[in-house]
C-alpha cells in the first residue's frame, strides 16, 4: 500500500523504516471507520499454583498478620482493582492437568496436602481451592476462568465440577457446595479444556486432542459456557487446522481457541537476565515479541477459513517475557524482576491485541504476582507495583471501547543492522467519544517525532497525555524503595486542527486522551 513517498507494510499496526521524509513518522487513525470492540478480556490476567503467586503473593490465610479479606491480601485486591483485572486464569498452566479440584473444597484441615509436581515438588496444601479463589475474583470484580484437567482427570470429574459451580438444581454436586457454605452457583461462564495438551497436558497429538475436547466439552453442561481448546505450541498451525477442521461439525462446543506466546530474549537457552541486560538485549526482546503479530496472523487466518462467521475467539491465556530467575531463588518458582523493557513490550503485546480485536477475545499475562512478567511482587508484608503492572494501569481506557483503525508509518528502529519498525500504537474511541491513543518508542535512545493525523474529527478541543519512562533501560521498583517507574503527566505534544505534533522519547510508553 502505498502513501506518498512512504511505504505501508500491511495496514494497521506494522511499520517499517523509511529513508526520507518531511514526517517520517507520521499516524492516521480513521476516527469514525471504528467497527470492533475491544474486548476488556484482553487485559487478562492468569494466576497458577507455581512459586509465591498464590501462597504468599495472592493467599496468606485469614490468620495471617498481613491485612486481609478472609484469607487474600487486601494490597493485592486493591491493587487488582486499580487497572480494572477483568478476568483470571486458574489454577494453570500445567498445574491444572494435575489437579483434582475436589481436593481443594471443604474445611481447610480436611483438604488433602499433595505434592506439586510441576513446580517443584513442594507440598501443596490445598488451602486455596475453588471457593477462595471465586471469592477472589468476586472481591477484584473479575470474571473467573477456570481451566478442567484433561491430562490425569477424567470427563466426570470436570462435568462435576461445572455442575458444582454454576447448577442451582438439586443435586449431589449443589448440595455439596451448599454444605461448603455457597448457597447460590456462581455462574462461571470461561472454561478451558486441559492446557498446553500438545506437552505438559498430556503430549498429545492434535488428533488425539480434538477427540478429546470434544468427549470433555459435550458434558461441561452447567450454564452458558465458552469452552476454550487448548492451542498447539505457538508455530504449530497443523494443530489449530485439525483442531478447527474436527470440530467443525459440532461448533456449539466450541467457542474459543487458547494461544500461548512467550518472549525469550535469544532462545530457551539464552533467557538472560530480567534486569541486567545491554542494548543487544534490548533489541531482541523487542524483535522476539514482534513475532506474536506474525504468529497471530497464521493462526487468524486458519481461524478465518475454518470459521468465517468469527464465532470463536482467539484466547492468548499466556502471554510475556521469560527471563532467567533471580539469582538465588528457586529455579522452579519463576520469580524474574520487572524493568521498563517488559512495561514497552507489554505495549507491544497490547497494541496488536488490540489492533486484533476482531478475533482476539482474552488475554492473560503470565502471570499476576511474583511469577514471570508479574503486575505484582511481594515480600512478607511489602507489596510493588511493576512498570508492567502501570502499562495496564494505562491501557485500562481501551476496555470494551471501539477500536480505531491506525495506519503508521515510521521510522525504523536499527540496532547492530537489523531494523525493527521503531514505533508501534492502537487507538480506541469510548462512547464520550473520546479517543485514546498509545504508542511506544521501541528505540531506547532516540526521541521520535511523529505527526498524528485525525481522519473524519471535527477539530481537537483538549488534549491529556500520560508516559512511561525512566532514564535506564533496566529501571525497575524494589521493594523499600522509590518508585522508578511509574505513570507521569506527558506535555510533549501540539494541537492543530485535525492532528497532533508529538515528540515521543526513547524507550517510552504514551497515552494521549484526544477530545
Ligand atoms: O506460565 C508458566 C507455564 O508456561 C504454564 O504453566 C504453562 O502452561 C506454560 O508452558
Amino acid at each position: 500500500m502505498r502513501f506518498g513517498k512512504f511505504v505501508f507494510f500491511g495496514l494497521l499496526f506494522s511499520c517499517i523504516g523509511v529513508t526520507a521524509a518531511t514526517h517520517p513518522n507520521r499516524i492516521i487513525i480513521d476516527t469514525d471507520l471504528g467497527k470492533e470492540k475491544i474486548s476488556k478480556e484482553i487485559y487478562g490476567h492468569f494466576a497458577e499454583h507455581l512459586g509465591n503467586c498464590i501462597y504468599g503473593g495472592l493467599w496468606v490465610g485469614e490468620d495471617s498478620p498481613i491485612a486481609n479479606t478472609r484469607g487474600i491480601r487486601n494490597d493485592v485486591i486493591a491493587a487488582l482493582r486499580e487497572i480494572a483485572a477483568p478476568v483470571v486464569r486458574w489454577p494453570g498452566g500445567c498445574f491444572a492437568d494435575t489437579y483434582h479440584w475436589k481436593d481443594g473444597i471443604g474445611p481447610r484441615a480436611q483438604r488433602p496436602a499433595i505434592i506439586n509436581s510441576t513446580w517443584g515438588g513442594v507440598t501443596e496444601d490445598n488451602s486455596f481451592g475453588t471457593h477462595e479463589f471465586l471469592d477472589f475474583c468476586e472481591l477484584i470484580g473479575a470474571e473467573p476462568y477456570l481451566c478442567v484437567n484433561v491430562g490425569s482427570g477424567t470427563v466426570q470429574e470436570a462435568a462435576d465440577w461445572v455442575e458444582y459451580v454454576n447448577s442451582d438444581v438439586r443435586s449431589p454436586m449443589t448440595e455439596l457446595r451448599q454444605k461448603n457454605g455457597r448457597e447460590k452457583p456462581w455462574r462461571v461462564k470461561y472454561w478451558a479444556v486441559g492446557n498446553e495438551s500438545w506437552g505438559c497436558g498430556g503430549n498429545m497429538t492434535p488428533e488425539y486432542y480434538a477427540d478429546l475436547f470434544k468427549r470433555f466439552a459435550t458434558y461441561l453442561r452447567a450454564g452458558n459456557l465458552c469452552r476454550i481448546a487448548s492451542g498447539g505450541i505457538d508455530t504449530d498451525y497443523h494443530w489449530t487446522e485439525v483442531l478447527l477442521q474436527k470440530t467443525q461439525k459440532v461448533q456449539h462446543l466450541i467457542q474459543g481457541y487458547s494461544f500461548h506466546y512467550y518472549t525469550v530474549c535469544h532462545g530457551w537457552d539464552r533467557k538472560g537476565s530480567a534486569t541486567r541486560f545491554d542494548e543487544n538485549d534490548w533489541f531482541h526482546t523487542m524483535k522476539n515479541t514482534l513475532v506474536m503479530e506474525q504468529r497471530l496472523q497464521r493462526h487468524i487466518a486458519l481461524m478465518d477459513e475454518y470459521d468465517p462467521e468469527n464465532r470463536i475467539g482467539l484466547m492468548a491465556d499466556e502471554w510475556g517475557n521469560w527471563f532467567d530467575v533471580e539469582p538465588g531463588t528457586n529455579p522452579a518458582f519463576l520469580y524474574q524482576q520487572n524493568t521498563l523493557r517488559d512495561a514497552v513490550t507489554a505495549a507491544l503485546y497490547l497494541n496488536i491485541f488490540n489492533n486484533h480485536a476482531r478475533r482476539v477475545k482474552m488475554g492473560n499475562i503470565a502471570q499476576t504476582i511474583n511469577v514471570l512478567q508479574a503486575m505484582l511482587l511481594t515480600r512478607g508484608d511489602q507489596l510493588v507495583k511493576t512498570p508492567t503492572f502501570y502499562v495496564f494501569k494505562m491501557y485500562k481506557v481501551h476496555q470494551d471501547q471501539t477500536l480505531l483503525p491506525a495506519h503508521v508509518l515510521c521510522e525504523a528502529y536499527t540496532h547492530d543492522g537489523k531494523t525493527l519498525p521503531g514505533i508501534s500504537a492502537s487507538a480506541s474511541k469510548d462512547s464520550t467519544g473520546r479517543i485514546h491513543l498509545s504508542l511506544c518508542n521501541l528505540n531506547p535512545g532516540q526521541q521520535r517525532e511523529i505527526e498524528v493525523e485525525l481522519r473524519g474529527l471535527n477539530g481537537v478541543n483538549k488534549i491529556r497525555g500520560e508516559i512511561i519512562t525512566a532514564p535506564a533501560m533496566n529501571a525497575c521498583n524494589d521493594f523499600g524503595q522509590a518508585e522508578k517507574v511509574s505513570i507521569e503527566p506527558f506535555h510533549g505534544f501540539k494541537k492543530r486542527k485535525n492532528s497532533v505534533n508529538l515528540s515521543l522519547p526513547g524507550k517510552s510508553v504514551v497515552t494521549l486522551c484526544i477530545e
